[in-house]
């Protein structure tokens, strides 16, 4: 049984949507025989993704838009955009994401950039979408893309984590907020990919590493997930749970800080 929000003639609109994740999820959505707007700040990768596109779908299910997620106002540009060409949206991907590294003491810029694009660009994605979806009263998805790093925190980028963190932590209370709003059809959803090949995580490589999943079993997983009514979409190659466990293990030790100050008195 397809997903109802993921149906023949809906809309999807897809955030990082011209390469990668994204562009999987586009092409899933579009060969579902949704309407698909592909939203990326890469002008030069959404021409070629809107190519793709074309392959699977008739001209007049696809549109594409230059935004900046993590600017309010470029997002509430592309909802009104989605709206004028397709009547609304049924199916909000925020899934743009960066991940240059960072320290803790590192740039402030860099912060704010990655925290701008990965935190915020899921948080004015929803807030901006939610009240036009909810309005148009039809069953619904947000699907919010975490990473696993978010949850597990590990040593090295911080910025990254952080982001990622606040993605969870937001998605959760979004997720609430739905399940709380009268005659509301509308779910969230928190993706946690595994290793995902894409050209964020290629650095350099051309082959897929071992293990690695392609974007599209991804996809494939994540809208079996969907259909399945899963909150939280972690994808199996994923060592969370693990993870955790260790976490809580090193914390109870007390080895998780290395090189700890002695307490002050
Ligand atoms: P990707 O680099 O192929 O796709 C990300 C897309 O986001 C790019 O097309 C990029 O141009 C776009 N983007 C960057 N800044 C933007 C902005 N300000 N506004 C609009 N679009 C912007 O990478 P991938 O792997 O497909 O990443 C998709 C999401 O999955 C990201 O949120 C990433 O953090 C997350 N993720 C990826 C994993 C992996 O192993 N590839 C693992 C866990 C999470």
């Amino acid at each position: 049984m397809p997903h109802p929000a993921i149906i023949k003639d809906n809309v999807a609109v897809i955030t990082g949507g011209a390469s990668g994740i994204g562009l999987a999820a586009a092409m899933a959505f579009a060969r579902a025989g949704m309407k698909v707007c592909i939203a990326d700040v890469d002008q030069g990768r959404l021409a070629e993704a809107a190519t793709k596109l074309s392959s699977v779908a008739p001209a007049t299910n696809v549109m594409t838009f230059a935004v900046d997620v993590s600017k309010a106002e470029s997002v509430a540009e592309l909802e009104r955009a989605v709206r004028e060409r397709f009547g609304g949206t049924d199916v909000l991907m925020n899934n743009a994401g960066i991940q240059p590294g960072s320290t803790l003491f590192g740039e402030r810029d860099n912060w704010q950039r990655i925290i701008g694009v990965n935190m915020w660009g899921v948080i004015n994605g929803s807030r901006i979408f939610a009240t036009s979806m909810i309005a148009r009263g039809r069953a619904g998805l947000v699907i919010n893309t975490g990473s696993k790093q978010g949850i597990t925190t590990p040593p090295g980028d911080p910025a990254y984590n952080v982001s990622k963190a606040g993605v969870k932590a937001f998605t959760e209370a979004l997720q609430h907020e739905l399940r709380h709003t009268k005659d509301c059809r509308i779910s969230a959803h928190l993706l946690i990919p595994g290793f995902v090949f894409t050209g964020l995580t290629a650095k350099g490589r051309t082959e897929k590493p071992a293990g690695a999943w392609t974007p599209e079993q991804t996809v494939d997983f994540m809208i079996a997930r969907l259909e399945a009514g899963d909150f939280y979409i972690l994808c199996p190659d994923n060592d969370v749970p693990r993870a955790l466990d260790e976490k809580r293990m090193l914390w109870a030790a007390g080895d998780i800080i290395e090189n700890r100050p002695p307490l002050s008195r």
